[in-house]
């Protein structure tokens, strides 16, 4: 099924925040997650809890969800919410396939300015800018790589980037 620009009723475009606006998003999002999980063991359940609330609280997450290390050197899809991701990445595709061969956080101001198929990957043609993140488990491993889109340019920055991966350190590793 090719991916639709038609939103399903149950999704929104993204409306953009401002520095104050994103911190104090940040602030009321984790609070929910640890008021929620409180010391939940389940990855499963971390991941669809943070999923659900991180979209509740930032209004420009399009898309947000996980992908799996299986078989050391592809991506599965994990938990998420939006339309319909694709199901299977190698690592050193896209962003998020270079976000697990790096290990490093990627932020794209404009998901239509890369290479489309390399270096990136369009689930979804609403899709405009992205933020992926890798997810370490207690011991150092890689399980996989935290991905979130909007369908806004610019919509993430460096705050993102440190409040992420503030919550998913706090959260998996
Ligand atoms: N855009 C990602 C693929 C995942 S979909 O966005 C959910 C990428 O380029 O790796």
């Amino acid at each position: 099924m090719a991916a639709s620009a038609e939103m399903p009723y149950f999704i929104k475009p993204s409306r953009l925040l401002n520095a104050a606006e994103k911190r104090r998003a940040y602030q009321q999002a984790t609070s929910a997650i640890f008021a929620v999980l409180g010391d939940e063991p389940s990855e499963q359940v971390k991941m669809v809890t943070v999923n659900c609330l991180l979209k509740t609280y930032l209004p420009y997450f399009y898309w947000v969800g996980f992908y799996l290390v299986r078989n050391t050197n592809q991506l599965v899809i994990g938990p998420y919410q939006g339309t319909l991701g694709c199901l299977y990445i190698d690592f050193g595709r896209g962003v998020c396939g270079k976000a697990a061969a790096t290990g490093e956080i990627q932020l794209v101001a404009d998901t239509h300015a890369l290479d489309q198929g390399s270096e990136h990957i369009a689930c979804d043609p609403n899709s405009a800018s992205e933020i992926v993140l890798p997810v370490y488990g207690k011991n150092g491993e890689l399980l996989g790589v935290f991905d979130v889109d909007a369908t806004e340019k610019n919509a993430f920055d460096e705050i993102d980037a440190e409040e992420l991966d503030k919550l998913l350190k706090r959260l998996f590793a």
